[in-house]
């Protein structure tokens, strides 16, 4: 028997094709979030979530629908999920890393340069058919090329990071729960330092981290007090690892001199200042956007799912405690 599946949003045509083939698969008809009377109601009976970053899969919700048997989040990042009532109810949840990294880290460095020469400012001005010529002072930028980049976070994405910053001759240093080997360090070219001094020090800070309670504003009004009023904040992790509205401050009272973000605290809303200020680059949660990266992902969920739905252990569970 194919198992019954609940999938919240569509994903790549590759993957419906294959979940279609490989399971009884229920699709959202509406290409929204659903609510979560609504994802309740279109998951009874069913066997396995399919569900995306932006939808709350909170306990209440896991509670309901005594039928599930895996939860399968479309995204690496699974802090949407409740993973603590599902491995109550012993419900394995699982997540897609790997497959997005290069696609992530691709966007960090876009917004990294898009931030430090000001293209956001300059699609603006010829858009809007205010630009008149050439100017030897026109939106002059930060050099790139031989600036410190800080890392806060060395998992995938930010090694990923790393590599590219090598082809730019940044100066590369990070911050990491664990520290690398000499050896890895090496490898890398990338040098450990203790996580103020990764803030106080870098032109570039980009952020690399899981969002949890312990990063929960990880980078706020302290740490935009000790950066240099050159530096520029690239976040494409999650957003409420940073404190927006002391981020605005920030920008505002020039203590820091620009931001490229891909990721916001309240998405999709912005705190509202960022919506105009000049030196921020803002981009809609693109990541992971690419067809490639998404089918991949997509492939990768389903692979899971299926795994869980046959009993066996998935290949990339976040709570693998439950199968002890
Ligand atoms: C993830 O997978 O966590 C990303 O944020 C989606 O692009």
């Amino acid at each position: 028997m194919k198992p019954k599946v609940f999938l919240t949003r569509e994903i790549p045509p590759a993957v419906l094709a294959f979940l279609r083939e490989h399971t009884d698969l229920t699709l959202n008809p509406a290409d929204r979030v659903l609510s979560r009377a609504e994802i309740i109601a279109g998951l009874q009976g069913r066997d396995a979530l399919l569900c995306n970053i932006t939808d709350a899969i909170s306990a209440e919700l896991i509670a309901a629908v005594p039928s599930l048997r895996v939860i399968a989040n479309f995204g690496v990042g699974f802090n949407n999920i409740d993973v603590a009532a599902a491995t109550a109810r012993k419900i394995p949840v699982t997540n897609t890393p790997g497959v997005l990294t290069e696609a992530t880290a691709d966007i960090a460095f876009a917004l990294l340069l898009a931030t430090a020469r000001r293209l956001g400012e300059g699609e603006r001005l010829v858009r809007s058919q205010q630009w008149t010529g050439w100017n030897p002072m026109q939106m002059l930028g930060t050099d790139v090329t031989g600036a410190t980049l800080g890392l806060i976070g060395f998992g995938r994405i930010g090694q990923a990071m790393a590599k590219r910053a090598r082809g730019f001759d940044l100066n590369v240093i990070y911050w990491n729960r664990t520290r690398l080997s000499t050896a890895e360090e090496a490898a890398f070219g990338v040098t450990f330092r203790p996580f103020d001094e990764v803030v106080a020090t870098a032109n570039f800070l980009s952020l690399h981290v899981a969002y949890n309670p312990e990063t929960h504003h990880l980078i706020g009004e302290n740490q935009f007090a000790t950066m240099l009023p050159s530096a520029i904040l690239i976040n494409t992790a999650r957003g409420p690892i940073v404190d927006e509205k002391a981020l605005v401050e920030a920008l505002r009272t020039q203590q820091i001199a620009g931001a490229g973000l891909d990721v916001f605290e309240k998405e999709p809303a912005l705190e509202p200042a960022l919506y105009t200020l000049n030196q921020v680059v803002v981009i809609p949660h693109l990541g992971s956007a690419t067809i490639g990266t998404r089918t991949k992902m997509g492939m990768l969920a389903a692979q899971n799912l299926l795994a869980a739905c046959s009993g066996q252990r998935p290949p990339h569970c976040v709570n693998p405690q439950i199968y002890l």
